[in-house]
């Protein structure tokens, strides 16, 4: 963090699974691209991963291989903040006081809220409930100015801003109202099964995402598997043609071209070269960060250095915020 007056990044990311392509395209990559003109801070966000039972020994490991990853993508750790969510309390500190500052109706209406409770209906538990309670702590609790984010997330951003709004208004100018940075393109890469629907890595269908660490066999298998349509005819266009105009999009975002330019370059060749095309550039993509975190995973005392002193610097920010804001709202603070 080198440059005080730079503006302010963080983002999170859950170690439920292994990060797929949309998780990459929507937010990671650009976590990495927006490092030389923001200080970043980039979290591993285990707490919100609980909303859904999770096997502890499997998170446990998950939290680590996720670091490393993030680090393969060229996080640099040295200039900018990497850690874990659970390392830093006082972002639950802070949650508490958000959400007594927060209303029953406004997480209520939140579309994540519905479809997970739809989905996991045996377990709609009140951490599921207050999700973007702790979402909003942990962007406000730095004063972020920019939060990098897939298209799914920014009615959690709306509601951080609202609470950190309605807070400034009660008690006195103390959060920044931060922005979303969310790309113009690639904000919501589709599954390749069913392209009306998100790119999930908790989709029980393997066909449907492209994960980070998928080998180039793999990459190029569920490309050519990809559900197009029978028109034939390689065109940008959301609502008639979603499989093929997310393939453009993945394949325009590794290769800087137009939907323009991808649709001329394609004209008159059939999906079978096309989707080879784009399963070779997303391969090309991955395959040198996936070198790179397999060397670093390898290294568990390095990983875990990192996430060390990443909470140490996280923490120093954190905890002044959490000061500010208890003794804003009256809780009593003793002399150190
Ligand atoms: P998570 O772990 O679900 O996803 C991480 C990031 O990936 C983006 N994303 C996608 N982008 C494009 N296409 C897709 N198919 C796709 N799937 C996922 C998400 O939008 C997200 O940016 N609640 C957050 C984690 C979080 C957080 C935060 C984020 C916790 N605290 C504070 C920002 C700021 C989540 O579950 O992301």
């Amino acid at each position: 963090m080198a440059d005080e007056k730079r503006k302010r990044i963080l983002s999170g990311i859950q170690p439920t699974g292994t990060p797929t392509l949309g998780n990459y395209i929507g937010a990671v990559r650009n976590w990495a691209l927006l490092q030389s003109d923001y200080d970043c801070l980039y979290m591993v966000a285990d707490l919100h991963s609980l909303t859904v039972r999770q096997n502890p020994a499997e998170l446990r490991r998950r939290t680590r291989e996720l670091s490393a990853l993030l680090l393969a993508v060229g996080i640099d750790p040295k200039e900018h903040v990497l850690f874990v969510q659970s390392h830093v309390p006082a972002h639950t500190q802070l949650s508490w006081v958000l959400a007594c500052n927060t209303q029953f109706g406004e997480l209520s209406r939140m579309t994540q809220f519905k479809d997970k409770s739809a989905k996991h209906p045996d377990n709609v538990n009140g951490g599921l409930f207050t999700y973007p309670v702790l979402m909003a702590a942990d962007i406000l609790i730095y004063n972020a100015d920019l939060v990098p984010v897939g298209q799914d997330q920014t009615q959690h951003l709306e509601i951080a801003r609202d609470i950190a709004g309605r807070f400034n208004n009660i008690y006195g100018d103390t959060f920044t109202l931060p922005e979303g940075y969310v790309p113009a393109s690639g904000a919501k890469i589709m599954s390749l099964a069913e392209p009306a629907k998100k790119m999930s890595k908790s989709d029980t269908n393997v066909n449907s995402f492209i994960l980070m660490t998928d080998d180039k066999d793999t990459i190029i298998r569920k490309c050519k598997r990809a559900v197009t349509d029978s028109d034939g005819c390689v065109r940008f266009d959301r609502e008639q043609k979603p499989g093929v105009s997310n393939l453009m999009t993945i394949y325009g975002t590794f290769t800087g071209k137009s939907m323009d330019e991808i649709a001329a370059e394609f004209e008159g060749k059939g999906y079978g070269d096309f989707k080879l095309a784009v399963a070779e550039v997303t391969a090309d993509a991955l395959t040198p960060v996936q070198a790179e975190y397999g060397r670093i995973l390898a290294d568990k005392t390095y990983v875990d250095a990192v996430l060390k002193s990443g909470a140490e610097r996280a923490a120093h920010l954190a905890d002044r915020t959490v000061s500010k804001v208890y003794r804003k709202v009256g809780l009593l603070q003793l002399d150190k």
